[in-house]
C-alpha cells in the first residue's frame, strides 16, 4: 500500500520523530553506561528498548503511506545522539536525568500533534499506537523527573530551562488520563 500523505507538517513530524528516537536510544546507552546503580541501569536499559520500539512503530507507519527515511535527520540524530551518549560520562549524574526528562516532556506532544494531523486527514487507523507511544514517554519523563525531584539543583535548573516540578510542556497526567477517544484533547495548547 502507498498512498500519499497531502500533509507535509505531519511528513517532516514522522520522519524527525523517527530520527531523533535513534538519537534518544543512543543517549540512553550512554546515560545507562554511566549511572551506579544497577537498578537504575535496568530502568534505562529499558527507556532504551522503548525508543528502538518507538522507531520500528514510526517506521511502520511511514512505510504505510511511502514516506522516506531522511537522510539528513538520520545523520544529525545520529551526531547528537553519539555526543549526548558520551557527555553522561562526564557532566555528572545530575544533567543526564533532567535533559532526559525535559527532552521527553518535548516529545510527548508530538505523538499527539501527529493524531491531530492523521485527524485533519480523516485518518484514524494509527490512534491506537500514537497514545501508547505519547504516554509511554510520558511514563519516561515521570520516571526522570523523580530521579531528581529533591535534588538542590532542580529550582535552579527549572528556572533557567523551563521544566521540572511545576513546568511539563505536556498537558497528560498519569493519574487522570484521558482514554483513547478523549485523548485527543491533549496538546491543543500551543507550545
Ligand atoms: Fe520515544
Ligand atoms: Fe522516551
Amino acid at each position: 500500500m502507498n498512498m500519499n500523505l497531502s500533509h507535509p507538517e505531519l511528513v517532516d513530524l514522522l520522519q524527525r520523530a523517527y530520527s531523533a528516537e535513534k538519537a534518544a536510544a543512543f543517549a540512553y546507552q550512554g546515560h545507562a553506561g554511566s549511572v551506579k546503580g544497577e537498578e537504575e541501569k535496568k530502568a534505562i536499559r529499558q527507556i532504551e528498548t522503548d525508543e528502538w520500539n518507538h522507531r520500528r512503530e514510526v517506521l511502520a507507519i511511514m512505510n504505510l503511506y511511502g514516506i522516506p527515511i531522511r537522510k539528513y535527520y538520520e545523520f544529525r540524530f545520529h551526531v547528537i545522539g553519539t555526543i549526548i551518549s558520551g557527555s553522561c560520562y562526564v557532566i555528572g549524574w545530575f544533567m543526564p536525568y533532567y535533559f532526559a526528562g525535559r527532552l521527553e516532556s518535548g516529545n510527548v506532544c508530538e505523538y499527539f500533534r501527529m493524531m491531530h494531523y492523521f485527524h485533519a486527514l480523516g485518518i484514524t487507523a494509527h490512534d491506537k499506537i500514537l497514545y501508547e507511544m505519547g504516554m509511554k514517554e510520558k511514563e519516561h519523563e515521570v520516571y526522570f523527573l523523580g530521579k531528581i525531584k529533591k535534588s538542590k539543583l532542580l529550582p535552579f535548573f527549572e528556572k533557567i530551562f523551563n521544566w521540572g516540578n511545576k513546568g511539563s510542556f505536556n498537558d497528560v497526567d498519569l493519574e487522570k488520563k484521558y482514554s483513547l477517544e478523549e485523548s485527543e484533547k491533549y496538546c491543543r495548547k500551543s507550545s
